[in-house]
């Protein structure tokens, strides 16, 4: 077991109607704050409304920056720095999933010292303070409502890359799980992907740590039992509520204390296919896990069969294998590129190559990105 430090400073405020609380846990941000939200769901289910009816409460003078795509890019960011700093925002809330919630973490980074958010992502400058941070949570998937993760997307460069800074854990998020019930069959489904996603990175993040590895269990057993069941009843909220705490158990620390890291290669191994088809996030790794566990069959085959006996009660690689295949179904999430009509590997391999994508503990060298490639 690795030495670690427990630290986390998020607030999390659950349940039904929490929002409700907003004014009682905003005394201390401020009076100007940026809204930042997404497309446009907010608007139609009521969650744009009922978030701006308490900061208005609260006595707060709201400035709102709407547009943020999924998969963000950084272009947006700088747009909403630039309306920030114009307007002399002193804290930001973030109403939406992990699109909006990480620009917001970068926005929050970049604005008091006007950094180009960009080079903050390549770690090219070093940000010393951020401004605060709330959060209120409209998709189960992500768990950065508790962490200190963004993700953003440069199509000049052609990057999707990760950030990690304990400035950007949001200081208070609200998650209300009657504000998920309106996402749409897919994004629900590979909201669920993405969890079970995170706890196989967790778990093959390697180490001797039993307990994490059991907590990463019990996150998928629960998965796998509420995932399909929450597909055929959409607005079940005690259902949308388990899969909610699981997105923020599955990446709050809890699955990675005593663990070097997590591996992550199959995350950067998604990116390159959500960078080139903007194919939503949980639906790139539900394509790309089946052929990173099949690739490394033989050298990952202990933690393999334990994780299939644990979870599945199987007792072979390919069973287990085929165990998750099966259950990524389940949840409507394509299993193969062809099911998302994408037939052209070579163009995905090529850019895996390029952006080096690769594990933290399971290296992969450019041979091995091109038979995972072969094997989606
Ligand atoms: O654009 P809006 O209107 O917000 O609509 C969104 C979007 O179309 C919609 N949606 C969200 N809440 C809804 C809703 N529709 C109806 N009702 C609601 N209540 O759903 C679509 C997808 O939203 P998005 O925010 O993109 O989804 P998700 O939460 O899955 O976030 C994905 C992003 O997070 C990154 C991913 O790479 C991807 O860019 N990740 C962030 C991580 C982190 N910060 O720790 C870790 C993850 O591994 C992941 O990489
Ligand atoms: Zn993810």
């Amino acid at each position: 077991m690795q030495n670690f430090i427990v630290n986390n400073p998020t607030r999390l405020v659950f349940g039904k109607n929490v929002c409700e609380q907003i004014p009682e846990h905003l005394k201390d941000f401020g009076s100007r704050v940026l809204m930042v939200y997404g497309k446009g769901s907010i608007k139609n289910n009521g969650i744009y409304s009922e978030v701006k009816k308490q900061l208005v409460k609260s006595g707060k003078t709201i400035f709102e920056f709407e547009g943020i795509k999924p998969n963000p890019i950084v272009d947006d960011v700088e747009k909403a720095i630039s309306y920030g700093i114009k307007n002399n925002v002193e804290f930001v809330v973030a109403v939406g999933g992990g699109s909006v919630i990480d620009s917001s973490k970068i926005i929050s980074l970049s604005t008091p010292e006007n950094l180009n958010p960009w080079d903050v992502m390549k770690y090219k400058v070093k940000p010393t303070k951020a401004l605060p941070l709330i959060t209120v949570l409209t998709l189960a998937a992500t768990g950065t409502e508790m962490n200190q993760f963004a993700v953003l997307q440069n199509t000049t460069t052609n990057e999707k890359t990760g950030f990690g800074s304990p400035l950007i854990y949001p200081k208070v998020s609200f998650c209300d799980p009657s504000f998920t019930v309106s996402v749409n069959k897919d994004y629900t489904g590979y909201g669920i992907a993405d969890i079970i996603a995170h706890s196989l990175e967790a778990y093959f993040g390697g180490c001797d740590s039993t307990l994490s590895d059991r907590f990463v269990v019990s996150i998928i057993r629960e998965l796998a039992q509420v995932g399909p069941e929450l597909l055929n009843n959409l607005s079940d909220y005690t259902l949308r509520a388990k899969a909610m705490w699981a997105s923020t158990c599955a990446l709050n620390g809890l699955t990675f204390y005593g663990r070097n890291s997590g591996d992550w290669g199959v995350h950067d191994i998604g990116h390159v296919i959500s960078l080139l088809y903007d194919t939503p996030h949980g639906a790139s790794l539900s394509i790309a896990y089946p052929a990173w566990l099949k690739h490394n069959s033989t050298n990952l085959q202990k933690e393999i069969l334990w994780l299939g006996k644990e979870v599945f009660n199987v007792e072979t690689v390919d069973k287990t294998i085929n165990e998750f295949e099966k259950l990524f179904s389940k949840l409507n999430c394509p299993i193969k590129l062809s099911h998302i009509d994408i037939t052209n590997k070579k163009e995905i391999s090529d850019l895996l190559i390029k952006n080096k994508a690769s594990g933290m503990v399971v290296k992969l060298n450019n041979d091995d990105l091109v038979k995972i490639v072969d094997l989606m």
